[in-house]
């Protein structure tokens, strides 16, 4: 599902050149539940906007699904994203201006890929299933940081993505709201067989993982 080879990412910084990603061969197989752990500042967001195609490598090839990401035009890339791969950031990211409802099916409208009123039954769907039924007219800044995360993993889904990407989606919320929310994302992982790769530093959490990405200073550590 998920191929990296060398990928590396340095930045141009007034200091000279920041190397945050060196080098990184990963594999994850279609359907496995990756965690990615490492230490503030080691590259794991680096590493992970790379593999969902919001950052171009320096060095090195991303395939997901067995296309090459940054081989793609920017156009091409945009919509395989679309299709493909579902974001959940570290901070929930909404539009303040749209109803959550919209929020959610807004990478569908995008992708014009079904009619709009199936859009929206499966938006709502997925709004219910993540405990926000009652909520659907709801603007962001009317719901709580955990229900604004809920939302954020419901516009993830909603192009059934092959591949889950989760940059610590729980951090900032207490612990009952983080098991909550990690409960959803492995549930979409054993029940839609979604491919899940997901950033924390919750060590708990990482244990659960069938497969756990060690980084260090850009680099995997064995
Ligand atoms: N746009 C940028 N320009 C310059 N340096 C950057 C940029 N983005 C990240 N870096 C540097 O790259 C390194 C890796 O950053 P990254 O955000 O990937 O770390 P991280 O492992 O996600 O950290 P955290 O756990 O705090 O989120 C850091 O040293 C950071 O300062
Ligand atoms: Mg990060």
């Amino acid at each position: 599902m998920l191929v990296c080879r060398q990928a590396s990412k340095s930045y141009a910084t007034e200091r000279g050149v920041v190397s945050a990603v060196t080098a990184i061969d990963l594999d994850v197989p279609a359907g496995r539940f990756a965690a990615i752990i490492g230490r503030s500042g080691s590259g794991k967001s680096t590493l992970m906007a790379m593999i969902g195609g919001l950052s171009r490598p320096s060095g090195g090839t991303v395939e997901v699904d067995g296309t090459d990401v940054w081989r793609l035009s920017e156009n091409a890339r945009a919509a395989f994203r679309n299709e493909k791969i579902g974001y959940v950031f570290q901070f929930a990211s909404l539009l303040p201006t749209l109803r959550l409802i919209d929020n959610v099916a807004l990478p569908a409208m995008l992708g014009r890929r079904r009619p709009v009123p199936e859009i929206h039954t499966r938006a709502a769907g997925l709004l219910e299933r993540l405990g926000l039924g009652a909520y659907f007219d709801a603007y962001p800044s009317e719901i709580s940081a955990g229900e604004q995360r809920r939302v954020a993993i419901a516009r993830a889904l909603i192009n059934d993505p092959a591949l889950l990407l989760a940059d610590e989606p729980t951090s900032d919320l207490d612990e009952q709201t983080e098991i909550e929310i990690m409960d959803e994302l492995l549930a979409v992982n054993r029940e839609v067989g979604t491919t899940l790769v997901l950033v924390t530093h919750n060590l708990a959490l990482a244990d659960q993982a069938e497969q756990i990405v060690h980084i260090a200073n850009g680099a995997i550590v064995a």
